[in-house]
């Protein structure tokens, strides 16, 4: 047999062998959107591999497809040399494959340990759950992971950061080959995420494969091996990082050059919208003072669990100091519930979008407009089609990937869904708007569209407060920026004044 049949014969080249896994001319279709079109890509063993690409580019669809959730309309995928297919997640799983997903997993009202064993508890004569062993092998796993987080607390009462940690502690347990990490460090501070690339390098140092989608550059760098680009369910190049550099990598991503991310204008800055004097509520923050102006953009710096989002959150009502005064243009103002925020003017992007933010069965459309009805009725009717207008305008401005209107929002790529939570904020004309983590998840080119965006709502006059994790966006786009630590205001700095290093020492408690 000539070398070339032997290669055509074999389940895979003799030069792919090498690879953990591969998948070959992948296409995956939903109604009216091709996910994936043709899609090809080689993953190494004991590497890190990056997967990087536009909002709604067809990461997560692909990693579904790897993970057994999705079946592929066609394309052959081989593991450790052989083909396989995959009928279900838990048929990947026992073949070796785990992935941890972008909108959290878990069950908040069962323990850390039932979460992780959920299907595979142990078991004891009788057949019953083993609590016992259920716990003990649960804290072994993780104490080898160096994650402090008691396995018998229920998951409700953990912070995101900590779940994140356990769903990644989860992904681990099932000791599999190849593990995907989709976004895993959305949700957790820079210690957390320290945390998690010492256990990826655990895992690599083993043999085994990781491949990871994020939308931070500096992360790549960090981690990656090789870098995968998708743009439009398209496989773009694979090259290793130290083939790419920040400017490359954008480029190949958004297929053009991004020319500014943080456009922040001076903007004239006019009176005290909202004062807030000595807020407190008992354990969760105390003595919060500031002021926001007209026209202002103030950044909120601070680690998580530092009260940012309590204080911000209490101030729109949704779970009320118990100390303190507010003050609304310099009257005082009793804030019981989100619906006397909204009424007076405010409005609240939140950081956890599944709980409090989306109608996951509502389509686009709804979820874009629900906050604004009542500025398009007539007698009691709603002017559907100007309403839908102005959301057609938001849909074209912040490029939200999506068939229509009509869409059901469950079935938009995370960072498309944040862009429509965005703009239904955007829709509702606020006079204080309070975004907290507004760019999580969102790809660069739209990061800067949003940034935009906020500048432009800022030079309409609108007072905005930014709670954000990310420095620059942090240091970029704020006018005066409040650090928090542990409950309380550890500083408020102007935008001379602030540098990376000040709000880091701020936020520490230095
Ligand atoms: N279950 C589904 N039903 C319909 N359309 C879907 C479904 N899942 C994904 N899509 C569509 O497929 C495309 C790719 O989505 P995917 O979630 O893979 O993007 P992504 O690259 O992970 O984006 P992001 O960075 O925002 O997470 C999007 O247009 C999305 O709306
Ligand atoms: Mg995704």
């Amino acid at each position: 047999m000539s070398k070339v049949q032997q290669q055509e014969n074999s389940s895979v080249s003799q030069q792919d062998a090498e690879y953990m896994f591969v998948a070959e001319r992948v296409s995956k279709s939903f109604p009216g959107v091709q996910a994936l079109n043709k899609v090809s890509l080689k993953i190494r063993p004991g590497m890190v591999h990056a997967l990087m690409g536009e909002n709604g580019a067809g990461k997560s669809t692909m990693m579904k497809i790897v993970a057994g959730i999705y079946i592929p309309n066609e394309g052959q995928l081989y593991f450790k040399g052989q083909p396989i297919v995959l009928k279900s997640p838990r048929d990947a799983l026992g073949k070796g494959i785990a992935m941890i997903h972008q909108e959290l997993n878990l069950l908040a009202y069962m323990t850390v340990a039932e979460n992780i064993w959920i299907g595979r508890e142990p078991r004891n004569m009788l057949g019953l759950i083993d609590h016992g062993q259920l716990f003990a092998q649960t804290h072994a796993l993780l104490s080898k992971l160096g994650i402090d987080i008691d396995p018998e607390v229920e998951l409700g009462s953990l912070s995101i950061a900590n779940r994140q940690m356990v769903e990644i502690a989860k992904a681990v347990s099932f000791n599999s080959d190849l593990l995907i990490m989709d976004e895993p460090t959305s949700a957790i501070t820079e210690k957390e995420v320290e945390h998690l690339f010492r256990i990826i390098a655990q895992l690599k140092a083993e043999g085994k494969a990781i491949i990871y989608i994020t939308h931070k550059m500096d992360e790549v760098f960090q981690i990656a091996d090789d870098i995968s680009i998708f743009r439009d369910g398209h496989h773009i190049v694979t090259k290793t990082a130290s083939e790419f550099d920040h400017n490359s990598l954008i480029t190949a991503m958004v297929g053009r050059e991004l020319s500014q991310v943080f456009p922040k204008e001076d903007v004239p800055i006019g009176d005290i919208a909202l004062s807030v004097k000595n807020l407190g509520l008992k354990g969760v923050f105390n003595d919060v003072s500031f002021d926001v102006h007209y026209g202002e953009i103030l950044g909120v710096a601070g680690l998580m669990g530092s009260g940012r989002t309590e204080v911000m959150e209490s101030l729109f009502g949704i779970n009320p100091a118990k100390e303190g005064e507010i003050r609304f243009d310099g009257r005082q103002l009793k804030i019981k519930s989100p619906a006397d925020a909204i009424r007076s003017g405010m409005a609240l992007l939140t950081e956890d979008r599944k709980k409090t933010g989306l109608f996951l069965s509502l389509s686009v459309g709804e979820n874009m407009q629900i906050a604004s009805l009542p500025d398009h009725c007539n007698m009691g009717f709603v002017k559907q089609s100007e309403v839908d207008e102005l959301c057609h305008q938001m849909v074209g401005k912040l490029k939200v990937k999506t068939p229509g209107l009509d869409e059901i929002i469950e079935n938009l790529s995370g960072g498309n869904q944040q862009k429509v939570l965005i703009a239904r904020w955007l829709l509702n004309h606020p006079k204080v708007l309070i975004l907290d983590e507004p760019t999580r998840g969102v790809d660069v080119g739209a990061k800067a569209e949003i940034h935009k965006l906020i500048t432009q709502l800022a030079k309409q006059g609108v007072a905005i407060i930014m709670i954000s994790s990310e420095l620059p966006e942090v240091l970029g786009m704020s006018d005066r920026v409040m650090v928090m630590h542990e409950g309380k205001v550890g500083g408020i700095l102007s935008r001379a004044e602030a540098t990376q290093e000040r709000i880091l020492a701020l936020a520490s408690g230095m």
